[in-house]
C-alpha cells in the first residue's frame, strides 16, 4: 500500500552510458538471494563533474568502475569529501521507492558547505538516484530486510598540493544491494562507550558527513571490537559527560515510563533521517520525547535501578538496532531483557512498514523511484 506527497518532483536529466558487459543475470541473483552489507555493487554509477569555470556539467550514468584519481588529487591529502547513504525498497507490487530522500539532498548541502565543496542542486541529487536505479533496476533485492542501500558522495578530484577548497570536484552515485548492517543480522548489539577519544567538538564537522568524522571513529572503533563490541559510544568533547552518537549512529534512551531521549542537535551530531523520522513516530505513538542531553552518569543509574528501560540505535543503515550492553574501563550493563524491548521494535516495525509499503505513507516520505 503506496501513496505519495512529493514535494520535489523535478529532477536533472541524466546521460546512460551502459555498461557492456553487465553481471550475468544467474550470477546476479546469487548475489541478492544473501546479501551482507556494502560488499556488492550494481553496474552503474551516476556522475556529475564540476568545475569552478563550468559549474555542475556532464550528468551521466555510467558502467561502475575504478575512478582515475591524480596522486596529487586534494581529497587523498586534506580529506575533502562528504557523502551520503539512503536506501531504494522494493515494494511487494514490484514499485521502487525511497525514504525521504529530500532530506538527504538538503543535508548532503549542507555537508558540502561545511567542507568548502560546491553544493548540488536537489534536482541533481535526486535525478543521480532515479537514473542509477531505474538504469540498476535488476539489483533491487527483494528478500525480508534487504533493499539497495544508495551511497552519494562527492570529493575534489583537483590535481593541487595547496590547502585550499578544491576547483575541480566530482559527484558519483553507486548502490549496493544489501542485508542487515550488523553481521548478527537484527539483533541487540554491544555498546563501548569511549573515554580517551571524541568524534567531534564544538565548531568541527560533528555536523557534517564527511569521511574525515568515520576515520576518526575508527580506532576507537577497535577499541570496542577488541572488548567484544560491535559500537563505539562518543561522549561529547567539552564536558566528557553526555551522550553523543555511536560510531555511525545515533542514540535513544527510554525510560520505563515510556519517555524518549536523545541527544539535540548541538552543531557535533549528524542530524539523522531515521532519527528525524523516529522521533515523529514516537510523537505520534504518544511517548513524551525529548531532545535533550543524556548523562552517562544518569543513564548508568536509570540502567542500574531500572527507570531506563530500553536503548537503542538509528540511522539509514542501521535502521533501528535494539542495544543490549553498554560497557567501558568502569562499568558493564545489560539493558533489560537482553535489549528486546517493545518500544523499540514498535518503531523498528512502524518504520519499516511505511519504508516497504506494508501501511500507507500518511507522511508522505516516500518518493517512487520506478
Ligand atoms: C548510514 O546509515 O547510511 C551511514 O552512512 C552510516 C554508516 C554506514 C557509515
Amino acid at each position: 500500500m503506496s501513496t505519495t506527497v512529493d514535494p520535489a518532483p523535478a529532477t536533472a536529466a541524466f546521460e546512460i552510458r551502459p555498461t557492456s558487459s553487465p553481471c550475468p543475470d544467474a550470477e546476479r541473483a546469487e548475489l541478492l538471494a544473501t546479501p551482507t552489507f556494502g560488499t556488492v555493487f550494481t553496474d552503474h554509477m551516476a556522475r556529475v563533474t564540476w568545475s569552478a569555470e563550468h559549474g555542475w556539467h556532464d550528468r551521466r550514468v555510467e558502467p561502475y568502475g575504478p575512478l582515475a584519481l591524480d596522486p596529487a588529487a586534494a581529497v587523498l591529502h586534506y580529506g575533502q569529501e562528504v557523502f551520503e547513504g539512503l536506501k531504494a525498497y522494493g515494494h511487494a507490487d514490484g514499485s521502487v521507492w525511497t525514504f525521504r530522500p529530500w532530506a538527504n539532498a538538503t543535508r548532503f548541502a549542507a555537508s558540502a558547505r561545511r567542507l568548502a565543496l560546491p553544493e548540488l542542486a536537489v534536482e541533481d541529487f535526486l535525478g543521480s538516484i532515479e537514473a542509477l536505479v531505474r538504469t540498476d533496476a535488476a539489483w533491487v533485492p527483494s528478500g525480508e530486510e534487504t533493499s539497495l542501500y544508495l551511497r552519494p558522495f562527492m570529493y575534489a578530484s583537483e590535481t593541487f598540493l595547496g590547502v585550499r577548497p578544491a576547483r575541480e570536484v566530482e559527484y558519483v552515485a553507486i548502490a549496493s544491494p544489501v542485508g542487515p548492517y550488523f553481521a548478527s543480522g537484527v539483533k541487540p548489539v554491544s555498546i563501548w562507550v569511549v573515554r580517551d577519544y571524541h568524534r567531534a567538538g564544538p565548531g568541527g564537522t560533528g555536523a557534517a558527513k564527511c569521511g574525515g568524522n568515520y576515520a576518526a571513529s575508527l580506532l576507537p572503533q577497535q577499541e570496542a571490537y577488541a572488548r567484544g563490541c560491535e559500537q563505539v559510544c562518543f561522549l561529547d568533547a567539552a564536558t566528557h559527560s553526555e551522550l553523543e552518537e555511536l560510531g555511525g549512529m545515533n542514540v535513544f534512551v527510554v525510560g520505563a515510563d515510556g519517555s524518549v531521549r536523545t541527544p539535540p542537535l548541538n552543531g557535533s551530531i549528524l542530524e539523522g533521517v531515521t532519527r528525524s523520522s523516529v522521533l515523529t513516530l514516537l510523537a505520534e505513538a504518544g511517548h513524551d520525547v525529548q531532545e535533550a542531553p543524556i548523562r552517562l552518569a544518569d543513564l548508568r543509574a536509570g540502567l542500574e535501578d531500572g527507570s531506563v528501560a530500553e536503548v537503542f540505535a538509528c540511522g539509514t543503515a542501521a535502521v533501528v538496532t535494539p542495544i543490549g550492553r553498554l560497557a567501558s574501563d568502569d562499568f558493564d550493563l545489560t539493558v533489560a531483557d537482553g535489549g528486546t524491548g517493545p518500544v523499540t521494535a514498535a518503531v523498528r516495525g512502524q518504520l519499516t512498514d511505511i519504508q516497504y509499503g506494508r501501511v500507507s505513507d500518511t507522511h508522505g516520505w516516500m518518493h517512487r523511484l520506478l
